[in-house]
């Protein structure tokens, strides 16, 4: 190779590098962050066609429901934050509600303990779903596109759309597995004639594409009062399920006031009861912000600590008092307080950790020697600088497992969420405290922190997470990444996880983040700590945005199925 070939080379090869490096832009024409790139491809294409960030969250929440089937959907439920280019914050709860059918005891099996298999999968594992009655809200009352032309790129997709690897690998273990007893799902996501799926092969979903294009056209009614409820209720029927024509005639959005709360000058806007994401994350920054976590490397001893005792204490909040504020009065002002987060704070020893079980001793009733998760997040900002936070879920990744037949889409195992055992909260996790016990029409309660901070009335960062009970840890981790230690969108988004959720006891800490050293300490300490690899479940597409340029830096997260970051 001669001189000049070796300089372009040298030149070119990085910026090829570079090039395919699509988790990672700039933009100031605004952007959409998600975990699939077909998803972020259709968002961004509705900026570019004059649609606001919400209208591009609408198009991109339907098509995730095609490309990314684990987590995305019409069948679940979630929570959209909504920060406009001017004017106040305001939340979109559309979480899913127990069947009017739901009894306490509906998950426990004839000797009185929990029966895991029946909020697995299954016909009795769905709650009534939300997404496309909040998704319509959503566009209703503050996007600017007509409905249809949002929905319409999602029933594109469905009609055939290209495998990343990462979802044929999935699809392939899904099929041959939990959804194999469910006929009209292996139908749907099963390879044609059998055999494995392979990267790059053409995954076609007529069934769902006929019900987008029947919502687009029709309207969100369709799916509550028209055939496609009809077709829900039937199968519901015919299996012992517990959904009716009437859960889903009934079945309504809210729009909530959202969670404020301040860390160190930013403002927090966050996601309130049913969901415990916003009210525990200010709570656990608030109890941070009690020490001096910036004077020392940020994965130290006394900063992982100080930060495993943080979530311990919010996590022991949640199971103590986080439900569905429609079915009782649930102390957001006070757990949110500087006050509380005070108290809470002078409790932590500097040298050693916390007993979960002393610290929750009043509500703790069992004690011995996870749940699972898919959700899945995306953010959005565009061009005026309306910012939209969305987390959405079926629960369990393909949630029930059950597409309903002749609508090609998979109902959510979302009834998991709610407390089963009523009265028992024990060392492994489970817990029964009243706030999240089963009750007919009620909303289970959810860990999704859709999120927004801001500084001086200027939208910095948006940011969320999948991850079940890790995801308002993924989230406070993203926030002190930008906030405390200054990270720009990428390191905060690569920076390694940490995760306490009261009970089980015990901490997980994804290895890149510790010497040994590091977690030699800790263990003296009496902290309990699992070291894991890269943590899959935690998928934080995110945006910071720079308050005086205004450039918007997108982070795609690496950890993700398809990661794309997109820009109009
Ligand atoms: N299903 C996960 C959550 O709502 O937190």
């Amino acid at each position: 190779m001669n001189r000049t070939a070796t300089i372009l080379a040298l030149v070119l090869v990085p910026m090829a590098v570079l090039a395919q490096d699509t988790t990672t832009v700039t933009s100031k024409r605004g952007m959409v962050v998600s975990t699939s790139s077909h998803a972020s491809d259709v968002g961004a294409a509705i900026l570019a066609k004059g649609g606001n960030a919400v209208d591009a969250a609408v198009a991109t929440a339907f098509a995730l429901a095609v490309t990314f089937p684990a987590g995305g959907n019409i069948g679940g439920g979630g929570f959209m934050v909504i920060q406009p280019a001017r004017g106040t914050a305001t939340t979109i709860d559309y979480r899913e509600r127990a069947p009017f059918a739901a009894t306490p005891t509906m998950y426990l099996g004839a000797d009185g303990e929990i029966d895991r298999s029946l909020t697995a999968s299954g016909y009795l594992a769905p709650g009534v779903p939300g997404t496309v009655r909040g998704l319509a809200m959503a566009h209703q009352k503050y996007g600017r596109l007509p409905w249809r032309d949002v929905v319409r790129p999602a029933a594109e997709l469905a009609e055939g759309f290209e495998l990343p690897e990462a979802l044929a690998l999935s699809l392939n273990r899904v099929v041959a597995g939990p959804m194999a007893p469910f006929p009209a799902s292996v139908l749907a996501y099963g390879k044609p004639g059998g055999g494995e799926w392979q990267a790059g092969e053409v995954l076609h979903l007529p069934d769902l594409a006929k019900t987008l294009r029947s919502i687009a056209e029709e309207g969100p009614d369709v799916f509550y009062t028209g055939w496609i409820a009809e077709a829900i209720a039937q199968d519901m029927a015919k299996h012992g399920g517990l959904i009716t024509r009437e859960d889903l005639e009934q079945y309504r959005a809210v729009e909530r006031a959202p969670i404020h709360g301040t860390y160190r000058g930013y403002d927090i806007i966050g996601m309130g009861p049913p969901s415990s994401g916003g009210t525990i994350l200010v709570e656990m920054l608030n109890i941070l912000e009690a020490f001096d976590l910036r004077s020392r490397p940020r994965y130290d001893a006394t900063n992982v600590h100080l930060v495993l005792e943080a979530m311990r204490r919010g996590f022991l909040d949640r199971a103590r008092w986080l439900g569905d504020s429609d079915f009782g009065e649930i102390p957001v002002a006070r757990i949110t307080s500087k006050t509380h987060a005070v108290e809470h704070a002078a409790t932590i020893d500097l040298a050693r950790a916390s007993s979960s079980v002393a610290l929750g001793e009043d509500i703790v009733t069992e004690t011995y020697a996870n749940e699972p998760e898919e959700t899945t997040h995306f953010s959005v900002v565009d061009a005026d600088g309306m910012a939209v936070s969305n987390t959405y879920t079926i629960e369990g990744g393909y949630g029930s497992f059950v597409v309903v037949p002749g609508t090609g889409f998979l109902l959510n195992n979302e009834m998991g969420d709610f407390n089963k055992k009523p009265g028992e909260t024990n060392t492994r996790g489970d817990i029964g405290t009243p706030p999240n016990n089963i009750a007919s029409g009620k909303r289970m309660l959810s860990s999704m922190t859709p999120t927004i901070v801001r500084k001086d009335g200027r939208t910095v960062l948006i940011t969320g997470s999948p991850g079940g009970r890790t995801i308002i840890n993924t989230v406070l981790s993203v926030v002190l990444g930008v906030t405390e230690f200054g990270l720009s969108g990428r390191e905060a988004v690569d920076a390694p996880r940490i995760n306490h959720n009261w009970l089980p006891d015990r901490g997980f800490i994804e290895a890149e983040a510790l010497t040994s050293e590091v977690l030699a300490r800790l263990e003296v300490m009496g902290h309990v700590i699992r070291v894991g690899e890269r943590w899959q479940q935690g998928d934080a597409s995110s945006i910071v945005i720079d308050p005086v340029t205004g450039i918007a830096y997108g982070a795609a997260d690496r950890r993700g199925m398809d990661p794309k970051a997109s820009v109009p």
